[in-house]
């Protein structure tokens, strides 16, 4: 078997690229390990840059996210006992954030791939990336083997990609943090318009939401929580602890539908790429949650990578597959200071000492009192703009204008 491009994974990055790709009239062919069941049904992140909802919308899957999708243009600091909105409609005039949930991002890439006649393999268990380092990269699973021009590692952070590159070749950036998420999606009315980000003495928790009818929450736990320690009325007498802390506000409390332990990691490996195997999304870096832009990430790479491979295919001028790990790190960086930020400000460090507590009142005070402390969240937030923006349509093969319109 033959394809131009072998993509690893079929997470947002995987998925996206595929049919950003097939818009370029470029051949691709997923592997995904999981059954389709499973990534559709898994619970992530759900908010979506502007700039991301534009890139799925402009590659025509953006129609039931524009339906559905809960648009904000502010989100709320709670702290010493007050809220404070970051009112992204003053601070960024005209940006905004779609909330809406990563699991229904795929599941509308999945149905757009399968309708293009696109090739999507689930449960294919055991590829590997072989010589990726010479110009016949190809892959192989199940005893069968795919014959690439190029190989897109989009596998997530336990993914083969990464770890097929020799170790000598990747430099690594790390830093763990002493806490996770305690994530919980639960069968009641969002208690707030908006997403509530709360520090208080007992650890962070965060508000969210899915739809009129379907909240989101995080709470801080410490690193390797058992989930089994959390039984549904310890999770909501904690949340109520840490979000009932302003006058008239009342948590809504409902069903829990799911709840896991989500790890919180930063991490980067440099550069990007090894040979012909190109990594994207958390295959080549992972945030903390707090920020909330790892699908925003994830979607910038290959929004990117389509451009390169689209240019060489076109030209064949390697210069913008040259530039990929560069142009993607300098988005991937700003979103690591600005994730680990946003996370040093919100959660409580079992080693901070009164003075680091009063430095972190400081910065919360000012975050919330200074227009151009509150920009700075603010735009980082809605997402800074992309390098280059989409090619214009008219560049694309009718093929793709087809799917576009
Ligand atoms: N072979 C095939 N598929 C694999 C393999 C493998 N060896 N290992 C992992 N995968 C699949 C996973 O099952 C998953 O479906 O690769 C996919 C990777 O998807 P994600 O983990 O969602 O990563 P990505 O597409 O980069 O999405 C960006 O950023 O912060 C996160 O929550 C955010 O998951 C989102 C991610
Ligand atoms: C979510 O709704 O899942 C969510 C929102 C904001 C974050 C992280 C996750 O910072």
């Amino acid at each position: 078997m033959r394809t131009q491009v072998g993509i690893i994974g079929a997470g947002p990055a995987g998925l996206l690229l595929s049919h950003l790709l097939h818009l370029r009239g470029i051949d691709s062919v997923v592997l995904e390990r999981r059954s389709r069941d499973h990534v559709e049904r898994r619970v992530r992140a759900g908010v979506l840059e502007q700039g991301t909802v534009e890139t799925l919308v402009a590659a025509g899957v953006g129609d039931r996210l524009t339906r559905e999708g809960l648009v904000h243009r502010g989100i709320e600091l709670r702290y010493g006992g007050a809220g404070h909105r970051v009112a992204f409609e003053r601070l960024v005039p005209g940006r905004a954030i779609t909330v809406y949930g990563q699991q229904e991002v795929v599941k509308d890439l999945i149905a757009a791939r399968l309708a293009a006649g696109g090739d999507v393999r689930f449960e294919v268990g055991d590829v590997a990336v072989n010589d990726a380092g010479t110009d016949r990269p190809h892959l192989t699973f199940g005893g069968e083997r795919l014959d690439c021009d190029v190989i897109a590692g989009c596998d997530g952070f336990h993914g083969v990609s990464r770890a097929s590159i020799p170790g000598d070749a990747l430099t690594v950036y790390e830093r763990e943090y002493p806490f996770a998420w305690l994530g919980v999606l639960a069968r009641v009315e969002p208690s707030a318009e908006e997403l509530i980000y709360a520090w208080t003495e007992r650890g962070f928790a965060l508000h969210s939401m899915r739809s009129p009818e379907i909240s989101r929450f995080y709470l801080q736990v410490p690193a390797g929580e058992d989930i089994a320690d959390w039984p549904d009325e310890r999770i909501w007498a904690e949340l109520r602890a840490r979000l009932e802390t302003v006058p008239g506000f009342t948590l809504a409390t409902g069903e829990i539908v799911e709840k896991g332990v989500t790890p919180m990691r930063s991490f980067v490996a440099e550069p990007m790429r090894y040979g012909r195997l190109f990594l994207a999304g958390d295959a080549a870096h992972i945030v903390p949650p707090t920020g909330a832009k790892g699908l925003n990430l994830a979607v910038a790479d290959v929004r990117v990578l389509t451009e390169a491979l689209a240019h060489w295919y076109a030209t064949g001028s390697a210069d913008l597959l040259d530039a990929y790990s560069e142009t993607c790190l300098k988005r991937v960086w700003r979103a690591q200071h600005f994730s680990w930020w946003m996370t040093t400000l919100l959660h409580t460090f079992e080693t901070d000492d009164a003075y680091a507590r009063r430095l972190q009142m400081s910065h919360l005070d000012y975050v919330t009192s200074s227009e151009a402390a509150a920009v700075t969240l603010a735009e980082n937030y809605v997402g800074l703009p992309y390098e280059r923006d989409l090619p214009d349509p008219a560049q694309t093969t009718p093929q793709a204008r087809e799917v576009i319109e």
